[in-house]
Formats: C-alpha cells, structure tokens, sequence
C-alpha cells in the first residue's frame, strides 16, 4: 500500500468518525480531517466534540494531535494527500430545478473544484456522500477537464448514527465501487487495502460506480420502507384493537421478512432517509419512470402523515386545544445515542403544538443545542432542560418522541403526581409499559394500540 496522508473534506457525523476509525486502524497512516467551518474544527480540536457518539471520544483522544488532524485544509493539505475522501453534506435541494426532491451538489463540486485547484494529479477520489447516480462520472469530468487523471471511486457509508463506531469496526460490507480501467482497478486495490487492515477480505465487495452509488439510495430507501410499512399498520391497529408489537413480533419471526426496523413510531428521522429517497424519486421520475418515483414517493408520504395523525391525536384527546397548557417533550434527538436532530419528528410535533399556543419543556440529554437552533425565532414559550421532574411540573401531558434509555428509568409515579390532572402520555416511540402507566393514573395512547382512558 502506498498510501502515505488522506485528507477528508467534511468533518460532520460522516466525516469525522470514519476518519477517526482510519487513523485508529491505520497508525501509519496521517489523516486529515478538514472542514469549511471553522467553528466545527475548533470543536473537534475541543473536549466537546461537535458530534456525540458511543466510543468516538476515547478514539479521538487517542489519535489527535498524532496521525488525526482537524482543519481548514490549505493547498498544503491537498497536496500531500495521496487520497481525498469527500463526505461533504448533499441536502436536498431548496431552489430552482428539483427543488424538494434532488440532491444539492453545490457542496460537492465546489469540494471537486479544490481538489482540481491544488491536489496531485492522480490523487485517489473517494466518494463517501451519499450522491445521485452518475455523480463520479460528472465529478470525473470536473476534474479531468484539463486532461490529468483522478481516478474517482464510490465509497457509500453505511453507519448508521448512534452506532458508528461499532459499524465502522465491523462493517455488514464496505462496497467499492469503480471505474472500469487500470486505473480504477489499481485505486480500488488501494482504498481495499486500507479497510483491509481490519475488515475481513469478504465483506469488501468491489463493483461498477454506477451499482455502488445506487445501492446506498436503495438501502435507504429499503429500510425506510420498513418504517412506514409498519408505521401504516400501527394506524389500522389502534382503529382494530389489534397491537402493532404483537404484529411486529409475529411477522419479525419470519425468516423471509427478519425482524429488524419493525419499531411502529412518530416517523423516521435523520438526514438520510427522507433526502435519498426523494432522491430517488426524482431520479426514477427524470429517467422517465413515473410509477417507480409515485412508488418511493409514498414512503415520505406515510412518514408525514404518520408525524400529523400523532399531533392531532394529541390536540383532540385534550379536548381539542393545547393553548397555554404545558407539554413535557421527552426527546429531541431523531434516535437516541446521537445529538443529531436533522429531519427529527420531533421539529415537526414541536413546530405544530407552538402554533396551537402550546408551552413546551424540552428534554433531551444530548440535543439540547441543537433543539434551540432547530427552534430559534419561534421558541417563546420554550424552556429547554435535562430535568425531566422539573419539567413535569404543572404540565398536561408528556410526549415522548426519542427512545433514550434514560426515559425508560425515571420515575414517573414522582412524574405523574408533579402533573396537572387528567395526565396525559403520548409514546410516540412505544418505549414504556402502557399497562404499567395507566395504572399510576395516566390517560395513555401508545403508537399502534388502542388508548388506555381514564374517561
Ligand atoms: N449522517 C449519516 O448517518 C450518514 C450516513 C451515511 C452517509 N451519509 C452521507 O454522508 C454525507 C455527509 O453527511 P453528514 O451527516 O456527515 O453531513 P454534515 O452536514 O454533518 O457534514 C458535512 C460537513 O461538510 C462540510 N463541507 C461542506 N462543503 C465543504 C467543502 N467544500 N470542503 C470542506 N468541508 C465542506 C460542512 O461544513 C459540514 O461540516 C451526506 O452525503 C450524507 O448523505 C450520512
């Protein structure tokens, strides 16, 4: 193997601990981790790291300032790099063509135009973004313009937050995707030797450019299918009696389906899933496909309704207005064991009880940062607190939207005596015992279960 520095663009959930795993694994290897923002790399270089991950702090101590380096990269940067991994954010576009739907690559050229600027020719490009199909061919012809060669791969990630570093450890599979020459061959053999270091040589999967880009989206969008597959069930559930847990179970257990991402809830979240699915449909729909794009289309569609069926249930069952009562939110993160709050239920259910006058108390142990600035200019009746007892204080109703351990251990005889009675629970994420809390006096509505009333 002959490479000697990396530098990776983007210091973000994907960026920063893929890179901390490589500097782990690969001692002799120097990493570079830059970023545009300036703010995002003196936290890196801080005790307080801007992204919370299980195992990610302990890793980052170990290497810093050794074979791990945050940045704002320079042309020095480039230059030494025999390999430039691109992990910059791909949003869904908010402007002009595709708005709503496509992915913005604004971040991604801009990135391949440095690396044009400055890095050797050469230089081994690592895809990581989750980006359209035929992304490295056109980043190829950005970057080959003058006639010097980069050979371009794709790398999707596959971590998932809140697990990342374990995922990164012992990958399901890391797929290489690339160009069919010598070239790409030879770059290909590189980044596999690299994850060979501690990945098993069978789980490293190499394929064509176009295979690898697209099976990052379909595994999106397979797995976010799942949630609202089963989400569309919980709602048939509580009109039937039947239970979504009990469904769940009985369906898991079928070898053919497995009984993972059957968790009925609010709606997924993340940056990931809603973006590479519209994503998709948009492809689908440019390629000139309408039924695959109205089919992937419909997985975002349940997700919203789902979001909207859970705030109304919560406005009615409170005798149709929130105005001025005080609700407990239990969680802001998108899942526990990240502070990630992009796409978040949790923004939308907030969003909606602050405009029927709702006063909210925000708890997460993680998120609260970012809950201010997902809520800022409209957060007035918000207090933001770790306290879950304090918040309980005089409040109508608890509404738990993230599963964190820690919710399932508080004590919530103590909770419900500090409310405002009749009690109210609605568990967005099915995470306590609903018999257990009816019995300490609450009125409870559980995803996918009939509600448990006092009246
Ligand atoms: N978050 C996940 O769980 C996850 C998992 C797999 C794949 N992905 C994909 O990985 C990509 C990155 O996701 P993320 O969650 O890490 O995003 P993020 O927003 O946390 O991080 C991206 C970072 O890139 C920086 N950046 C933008 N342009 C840059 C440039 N030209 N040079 C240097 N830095 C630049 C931004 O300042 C930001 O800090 C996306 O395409 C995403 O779809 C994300």
């Amino acid at each position: 193997m002959i490479t000697k520095t990396i530098l990776s663009l983007g210091a973000g959930y994907v960026g920063g601990p893929t890179m901390a795993k490589i500097a782990e694994k690969c001692k002799d290897v120097t990493v570079y981790v830059g970023d545009l923002n300036q703010g995002r790399i003196n936290a890196w270089n801080s005790d307080q790291l801007p992204v919370f991950e299980p195992g990610l702090d302990e890793i980052v101590k170990k290497c810093r300032g050794k074979n791990l380096h945050f940045i704002v990269p320079t042309e020095e940067h480039y230059k030494k790099a025999d390999m430039i991994f691109v992990s910059v954010n791909t949003p869904t576009k908010s402007y002009g063509e595709g708005a709503g739907m496509a992915a913005d690559l604004q971040y991604w050229e801009l990135a391949a135009r440095g690396i044009g600027q400055y890095a050797r020719p050469g230089t081994i490009i690592v895809e990581k973004s989750t980006v359209p199909v035929k992304t490295a061919e056109a980043i190829s012809v950005i970057l080959n313009s003058e006639g010097v060669r980069y050979p371009v791969l794709s790398n999707p990630e596959f971590l998932a937050e809140g697990t990342a570093m374990k995922d990164l450890e012992n990958p399901d599979r890391v797929l290489i995707g690339h160009e069919e020459d010598e070239q790409g061959r030879m770059a290909a053999g590189e980044l596999k030797a690299l994850y060979a270091r501690w990945v098993p040589e069978e789980k490293i999967l190499l394929t064509n450019v176009w295979s690898s880009e697209l099976s990052k989206l379909t595994a999106n969008a397979f797995l976010a299918q799942r949630v609202s597959s089963i989400n569309s069930i919980s709602a048939l559930c509580e009109k039937t009696g039947a239970s979504v847990a009990e469904i769940s179970r009985a369906i898991g257990t079928d070898s053919r389906i497995g009984a993972k991402f059957l968790e009925a809830s609010v709606g997924f979240g993340g940056s990931c899933f809603k973006k590479d699915i519209l994503n998709l449909s948009y492809l689908s729909a440019q390629f000139g496909l309408p039924e695959v794009s109205e089919y992937w289309h419909s997985v975002v569609r349940m997700n919203d309704y789902q979001q909207e069926r859970f705030v109304k249930q919560i406005l009615s069952e409170q005798f149709n207005t929130v105005a001025g009562k005080k609700i407990v939110i239990l969680g802001f993160a998108f899942k526990p064991d990240t502070n990630d709050t992009r796409e978040s239920p949790a923004i939308y259910v907030c969003k909606r009880l602050l405009e029927e006058k709702a006063h909210l108390a925000i708890v997460d142990p993680q998120a609260l940062g970012e809950a201010k600035t997902d809520l800022k200019g409209i957060d007035e009746n918000v207090v933001y607190t770790e306290d879950a007892y304090a918040a309980a204080e005089g409040a109508h109703a608890l509404v738990i939207l993230t599963h964190w351990r820690q919710f399932g251990e508080l004590d919530y005889r103590k909770i419900y005596s500090a409310m405002k009675k009749p009690a109210f629970l609605f568990d967005g994420r099915r995470l306590l015992d609903r018999e257990k809390m009816y019995e300490i006096g609450f009125n409870v509505y559980s995803i996918g279960a009939k509600p448990l009333k006092k009246f």
